[in-house]
């Protein structure tokens, strides 16, 4: 069929499309690159200038939060048809936190990693990014980062509230609460089972302000989701809606300068950290965020996440009562954002093309209880994430106050230490464990290198000797990260970590460990004449990584307060496509 196979006229249009590169030359090169599109039944119209629109797709069935998203691509791909663009899309590795084994944290910078190299690796203009669950909306923005061409991220949503015998009843908060209330004896196997099967009642990735709806909030607060695409849950009719405007925003993208290292600039880092704190969200957006900002070379640092400014006003699990139905159905992040203008940073661009400001004016709160009032927060300002640095945490480590019991912020007890967190399940049931509501629970072990892959366990069960008593909450201490739905005193990140030589490693049981929240402060008071005795002794231990990707993880990663990407990863690339073999 003759159908102007291909703009071989060297015309250029403007904005100049990286996909010409491929497509627009008249001789053996373009066809090269043309005809075996042409078996997938495009003519050659699809080939005559118009953008080319990567839809990266994180859809797996191994990663349930995802597996709509095979769906939501279809509504993107009619708005980038709808707009004039060619969608084509591609599978990118998915990273589902319910199997991954030993850690999906392990796997995030391989992910950015593929994710980087299929978008610069192809004739692509510009990038939808389908991510949802925890760690496949990062990975998706350091890789769409490193490769720097346009992009767009659409994530697939929250699922519905969980429903159980008449409440509410949200991802991870309440399996952590339930867990305790079986162990103590306060709820039946029975009961137990049926809150399984009345939790997930719909397509989506966890609705509590857990790491998932937290980093998609922060997506929409870089700038990098089109306004209101954080909030609205995965099922709701219009989220297809926002899918098809997505795809159309991506062909205006094209070609254009609004690029993730336009739009992904200091300040906007500045106001996703100060609107974590306003939504109470996740730990792990502490390593995630500084990950990113590698990427895009801003020097972003732990310590500007401890923001003493920030009111939490956003109740939702872990720290408050709601999920994200409510919260999208109170207005979502927009109308936080207006509410909370005046605290964040002006005129960072979006997406849109308008800043983020512009985005959300007069963006209003339906429900009060929800969204609080400047006057009323669900907890004052100050209390969000809390950087501490001190004996045991030079390069620092955080605690979410919100989710710990105020009572044990200012605290000192003698340590009981574990090497690996299964030598503390192993005993945590244990009636005769020598521990008191005073001990702080330590576990090291668990760092980036030292697991290897930095798992959710920081938040350790409490030992059943505790739960017995009534006790709620305790000090516990980790290298380890912890689940954005989860609750608890616990301090997490130390770095460097125990398997990197840092102090941690040389906690003994016994020892007394001060922590001090308002002060900031984590010690351990041991003298450093003994501490560098036991230096003196320590070694290092074997890593169990011999090869393949966990080897070059381990050889590569860099420590918590870094955001824990690998150390070759950092920063970007050129996008100009590269050299062609043929
Ligand atoms: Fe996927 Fe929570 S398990 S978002
Ligand atoms: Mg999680």
């Amino acid at each position: 069929m003759n159908d102007a196979s291909h703009d071989g006229s060297g015309t250029a249009a403007a904005p100049i499309l990286r996909s010409r590169e491929w497509f627009g030359d008249g001789g053996k090169n373009g066809f090269i690159a043309r005809h075996h599109l042409r078996a997938m039944g495009l003519g050659g119209q699809n080939f005559q200038g118009r953008p080319v629109i990567g839809i990266c797709n994180t859809y797996s069935e191994l990663t349930p939060c995802n597996a709509h998203l095979r769906l939501m691509a279809d509504a993107v791909r009619r708005g980038v048809l709808q707009a004039g663009g060619l969608p084509l899309e591609f599978p990118a590795m998915s990273l589902g936190e319910p199997f991954l084994r030993p850690t999906s944290m392990l796997y995030r910078n391989l992910a950015a990693m593929e994710i980087e190299e299929q978008i610069r690796a192809n004739p692509l203009d510009a990038v939808v990014l389908l991510t949802g669950c925890d760690k496949t909306t990062p990975a998706a923005l350091m890789g769409a980062a490193s490769a720097d061409i346009p992009a767009i991220v659409l994530t697939g949503g929250p699922m519905l509230n969980g429903k159980f015998r008449g409440r509410d009843v949200g991802s991870g908060t309440d399996i952590w609460r339930m867990t305790e209330d079986l162990r103590a004896g306060r709820i039946s196997q029975e009961e137990f089972e049926e809150f399984e099967s009345c939790l997930n009642r719909s397509p989506g990735h966890c609705m509590t302000m857990g790491t998932a709806s937290t980093m998609a909030c922060l997506t929409e607060t870089l700038g990098m989701m089109l306004p209101g695409g954080s909030g609205l849950p995965a099922v709701d009719a219009r989220r297809g809606v926002l899918a098809e405007a997505t795809g159309a925003r991506a062909v205006e993208l094209a070609g254009s300068a609004l690029t993730p290292s336009a739009i992904m600039t200091r300040e906007a880092f500045e106001n996703a950290v100060r609107v974590n704190a306003a939504i109470g969200g996740s730990t792990n957006a502490v390593l995630h965020l500084l990950a990113i900002a590698g990427r895009v070379g801003v020097d972003l640092r732990l310590e500007d996440f401890d923001r003493r400014d920030i009111p939490l006003l956003v109740d939702l699990m872990p720290s408050g009562r709601y999920l994200m139905e409510e919260f999208a159905y109170a207005g979502g992040l927009p109308a936080l954002i207006d509410r909370i203008r005046d605290l964040l940073v002006p005129g960072t661009l979006t997406v849109t093309g308008d800043s983020l400001l512009g985005n959300c004016a007069g963006s209003p709160v339906y429900d009060d209880e929800v969204i609080r009032p400047r006057e009323r927060p669900v907890q004052p300002a100050g209390t969000g994430t809390a950087v501490l640095h001190g004996n045991l945490a030079p390069r620092g480590a955080v605690i979410k106050q919100s989710a710990a019991d105020p009572a044990l912020l200012r605290h000192t007890g003698p340590a009981l230490v574990f090497d690996t967190v299964e030598d503390y399940l192993a005993v945590a049931d244990d009636p005769d464990l020598d521990v008191t509501a005073d001990t702080v629970l330590v576990v090291r072990g668990a760092g980036p290198k030292g697991y290897p892959g930095m798992p959710e366990v920081g938040n350790l069960p409490l030992p059943k000797r505790l739960l017995d008593q009534g006790i709620g909450d305790m000090v516990r201490i980790s290298d380890a990260r912890m689940s954005g739905t989860a609750f608890g005193a616990a301090v997490l990140h130390v770095a460097p970590e125990s398997a990197a030589g840092g102090p941690l490693a040389l906690v003994a049981t016994g020892d007394r460990i001060r922590l001090d929240v308002p002060g900031r402060r984590l010690d351990m008071l041991v003298d450093d004449a003994e501490l560098e005795r036991r230096r003196a002794t320590w070694n290092a231990p074997a890593s169990l990584a011999d090869r393949g990707w966990t080897r070059l993880y381990v050889e590569h990663v860099n420590q918590a307060d870094q955001g824990a990407d690998l150390d070759f990863l950092v920063g970007k690339s050129d996008s100009s496509p590269g050299r062609r073999a043929f």
